[in-house]
This record gives structure tokens, C-alpha cells and sequence, in this order.
């Protein structure tokens, strides 16, 4: 299983063309799914080094949005697949953020019973976390990634360049998910965390790059532990059960990272309730969310209790209706804490907006 990010030293053509090269069985052919948005040099540079490495390639769009990670979308995907012609040892190979990754890797997962993908990050957010672990997947009946499969991609590979074009606001919600990492992390990526000054964060400075790189490893190790999410791995739900249904009811208002980052919030302030942790750790927090320009909790709209008990009632790691919760001690303790009731998750994140 692939779950180690590989940060560009050399030329993206090259390193394109070298690992398609490479791979065993040979690629017979390869679909290029790319996100509108990401920089026409970057595309070329992908195409090149496709081109390079002697398979025919497909280029496809895919479709933007939140509201576009769905079962149809999927489907639509996997069909152009089938007509661009691939077998089972065809690659299809991602570059976009998130959701381009989630959904042309669920698409891979499905179409033929599964064949390879790959997987070029080309935001924050998917350097730090969406690209490492395997998850693919959309969100169906008004709730996040209801419907997927774990597929492992072949190659994840990034540059730290490609997010100079990332609109501030996309910076911010990778920096939520740089949050959690070392929240849960602790150690060296807490601490440099807690040193970064806030321009440091604004930009892809060597600092942030230090930062994004100490988080993929480490979220590729509790992958690695856990490939299937059967228990360790479970941590880095942390903020997600406060956050997804803040997310999800927020009509693409809230961005993920922004939302992961109130449910942290959340998250600590009932592990303090309960006497789990102590207030420096609310206060570092509370600090680095400033210094990241993250929303503070005060500024989040919550949807309307009766969505905000919906999504809860979605969460798709819910037990026999109960939810599990991500407390935490310290940094680099978090706490697995189950038989929440989703009444009781909807008052923490009311009293504590
Ligand atoms: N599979 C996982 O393990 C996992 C983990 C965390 C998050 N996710 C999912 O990831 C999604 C969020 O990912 P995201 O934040 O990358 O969102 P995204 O894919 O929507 O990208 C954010 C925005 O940036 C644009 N963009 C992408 N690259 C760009 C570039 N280089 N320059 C300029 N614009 C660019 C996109 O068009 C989009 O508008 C959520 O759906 C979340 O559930 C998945
Ligand atoms: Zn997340």
C-alpha cells in the first residue's frame, strides 16, 4: 500500500514519465483527470511526461465543487473511462485537490472492479491529508463521503510550488487539516507549529513546506498502522464529527479545513469540560487558529438545529446510532471516545459556537 507523499526535487515530465515507466504490470493507457482550475503549466507538464513515457493518454475535466463529490459524478467518470478505452492495467492519474482525488479515485475503484490511479495534489489540503491513505469516495442523502472504497494510489507526488495560484481562502482550509495533524502529532510538529508566525502561513513559505511535509509523514504512518480504519487510525477524525455536518449545512460557505478546525475547537473544549486537558492546551490552540486566520468559532453559522441533528445522525462512523468522539489530553494524545449521543454532540457544538 502507497501511502508516503513524494515532495518534487526534480522536474514533474521526468517524474511522470519515470514512474508510469516503471510500473508493473506495463500501463497500456493513461486518463488524465485534472481540476479546471489548477495552472495550465502544471497540465502541460503532466501531459509532457505522460506523453514521454510512450502510452497513449485521455485528457478529462473534472467537475469542481462540493456539490459535485457525488455517486453521479462518479459514474459519469468511469463511464468516460470505458470509452476512453481502459483495461485493467490502465492508469488514471489525479491532479487537483481533494475532491478531484476523491472522486476520480472512487471512479478507479469502481470501473472494471478496480484499476490503478494516481495521484498529483495540487492544494494544501490534499498534500497534508486527502491524498495520503487510500479513502475514495462522495457524499450522498446531504452527508460527507457516504459512499466510497478504500483504493490505494500507485504514486502520490507533489510540489510545493503548484500552490502559489491557491486562493487564500483554499490555503486556509489546508492549514484546518495542518491543525489537527499536529494537534495530534504532537512533539516537533506542535511546537514549530506554535513558532510560525502568522505570515508564515499565509504563503508557501519553506517553513510551511517544513510543516506540510512533517504532517504527510505522519499521517502516513497511522495509515500505515491502519490501513482500513479498523482502530488506530480513527485520530484523524479529529474535528470531523463536530465538523462535517457545520460543513455539509453550509451550502460550500464553510470550507472543510474551516470546519475541521471549529470541530478541533469543539473538541477541545469538552475534552477540558470533562477535565481531560488543561487550558494551555486551549489557549496554544486558540492561537494557532489566529495565526493560520482561521474563522474563530464565534464567527461560524451553524445550520439549523434540525440539519445540524441530520448530519450527526449521518455521520457515517456512527455505532447502532451512537458517535465516537476524537477527545484529546494533550498534544500527541488524542483520545478515542465512543457512545456519544448525536443530542449530546449537537448541545457540545451549540454551547461552544
Ligand atoms: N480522502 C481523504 O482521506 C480526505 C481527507 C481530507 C479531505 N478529503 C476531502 O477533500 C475535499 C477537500 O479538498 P480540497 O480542499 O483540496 O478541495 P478542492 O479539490 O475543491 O480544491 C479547492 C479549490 O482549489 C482549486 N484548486 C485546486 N488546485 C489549485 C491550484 N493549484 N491553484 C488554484 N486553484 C486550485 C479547486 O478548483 C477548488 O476550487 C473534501 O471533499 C474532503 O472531504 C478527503
Ligand atoms: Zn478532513
Amino acid at each position: 500500500m502507497i501511502t508516503k507523499v513524494s515532495f518534487a526535487k526534480s522536474g514533474l515530465s521526468d517524474y511522470c514519465s519515470k514512474r508510469i515507466k516503471q510500473m508493473r504490470p506495463h500501463v497500456s493507457n493513461v486518463v488524465v483527470v485534472h481540476d479546471p482550475a489548477v495552472p495550465q503549466y502544471l497540465l502541460k507538464q503532466v501531459l509532457r511526461g505522460v506523453a514521454a513515457s510512450g502510452r497513449d493518454f485521455k485528457l478529462l475535466k473534472a467537475a469542481r465543487g462540493e456539490n459535485n463529490k457525488t455517486i453521479e459524478r462518479a459514474a459519469q467518470l468511469s463511464n468516460k473511462f470505458l470509452k476512453a478505452k481502459v483495461d485493467r492495467r490502465s492508469l488514471v492519474l489525479a491532479v487537483g485537490g481533494g475532491i478531484t482525488s476523491d472522486v476520480a479515485g472512487f471512479a478507479a475503484a469502481i470501473t472494471l472492479r478496480g484499476i490503478r490511479w494516481a495521484c498529483l495534489p495540487t492544494t494544501l489540503l490534499s498534500m497534508v491529508d486527502a491524498s495520503i491513505g487510500g479513502k475514495t469516495g462522495v457524499n450522498a442523502d446531504g452527508a460527507k463521503n457516504m459512499i466510497g472504497a478504500f483504493h490505494s494510489p500507485q504514486f502520490v507526488h507533489a510540489d510545493f510550488r503548484w500552490l502559489k495560484s491557491l486562493p487564500a481562502r483554499e490555503f486556509r482550509s489546508g492549514l484546518g487539516e495542518l491543525q489537527k495533524t499536529a494537534l495530534l502529532a504532537g512533539g516537533k510538529l506542535w511546537r514549530e507549529c506554535l513558532n510560525a508566525q502568522p505570515h508564515q502561513f499565509l504563503k508557501p513559505t519553506p517553513v510551511l513546506r517544513e510543516l506540510v511535509q512533517l504532517a504527510a509523514k505522519y499521517k502516513a504512518k497511522v495509515v500505515a498502522s491502519d490501513p482500513k480504519e479498523q482502530n488506530t487510525r480513527q485520530v484523524l477524525n479529529l474535528g470531523h464529527t463536530f465538523g462535517h455536518p457545520i460543513e455539509a449545512g453550509s451550502a460550500a460557505k464553510i470550507s472543510h479545513g474551516e470546519a475541521v478546525s471549529f470541530g478541533i475547537h469543539c473538541a477541545i473544549a469538552h475534552s477540558l469540560e470533562l477535565g481531560l486537558c488543561d487550558q494551555t492546551l486551549a489557549d496554544n490552540n486558540l492561537m494557532l487558529s489566529s495565526n493560520m486566520g482561521l474563522m474563530p468559532a464565534t464567527k461560524v453559522k451553524l445550520p439549523t438545529a434540525a440539519k445540524l441533528r441530520h448530519g450527526l445522525a449521518h455521520d457515517k462512523k456512527s455505532k447502532g446510532g451512537d458517535l465516537t468522539l476524537i477527545l484529546i489530553e494533550k498534544a500527541g494524545r488524542p483520545l478515542v471516545c465512543e457512545g456519544y449521543s448525536v443530542a449530546k454532540v449537537a448541545k457540545i457544538i451549540i454551547d461552544n459556537r
